[in-house]
């Protein structure tokens, strides 16, 4: 997903956040699959153990969503990997201590309330609309270490939480709007599902 534009606080564009020391020297920022593209569409399937190539895969993630310049959150699937798996970067450029999310097996446990947020994805360029979904979650995960996490969010952070793991499941953000506000956007759909990619 990437960050909501009105958010934006700093109006000159910036480069991309890579944090060089979260990348190993082999890693390369990997194909962002776009709408029209049929792994979109599938489910990814859980992971059964956390070794070296799923932590390779959380540093490519990474590494990814950075190249994008304004990519908070990535699934596997936008990648076309069929593991359930997502990487979530929200943090804000004067905190220090933030660390980004790489969250295996993600899992909504509960949810409560209900917000319209407008959202767009890195998987469809130039689209946004306004999306009804609950205002906090509970997530379970695993972390990279194998340990089970839980993570209550609201705000932003579920927002990234629910759009991630709706890839996951096949689901885009387009799904959960109504069939009339997603008529105005078919045109616009059309056009990227024809682009010749990448870009
Ligand atoms: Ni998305």
């Amino acid at each position: 997903m990437p960050k909501p534009k009105r958010k934006r606080r700093n109006p000159q564009p910036s480069e991309p956040e890579a944090d060089e020391s979260l990348c190993l020297p082999q890693t390369a920022p990997l194909q962002i699959r776009y709408y029209g593209d049929p792994v979109l569409r599938k489910r990814a399937q859980p992971i059964q153990e956390i070794d070296d190539a799923e932590r390779q895969l959380a540093e490519e993630m990474l590494m990814t969503l950075y190249s994008t310049g304004n990519g908070i959150g990535l699934a596997a699937t936008q990648v076309g990997i069929l593991k359930r798996f997502i990487v979530i970067d929200i943090g804000e450029e004067d905190d220090e201590d933030y660390e980004p999310l790489l969250l295996f097996n993600p899992e909504i446990l509960s949810t409560e309330g209900e917000v319209v947020v407008e959202e767009g994805c890195l998987s469809m360029p130039n689209i946004t609309a306004d999306v009804k979904r609950p205002e906090k979650v509970i997530v379970a995960a695993l972390n990279p270490r194998n340990e089970k996490i839980h993570i209550e969010a609201d705000g932003l952070l579920a927002r990234v939480l629910q759009h991630e793991i709706d890839h996951l499941n096949g689901v885009l953000f387009i799904d959960r709007i109504g069939s009339l506000k997603r008529q105005f956007l078919i045109s616009d759909l059309k056009k990227l599902q024809q682009a010749e990619r990448p870009f």
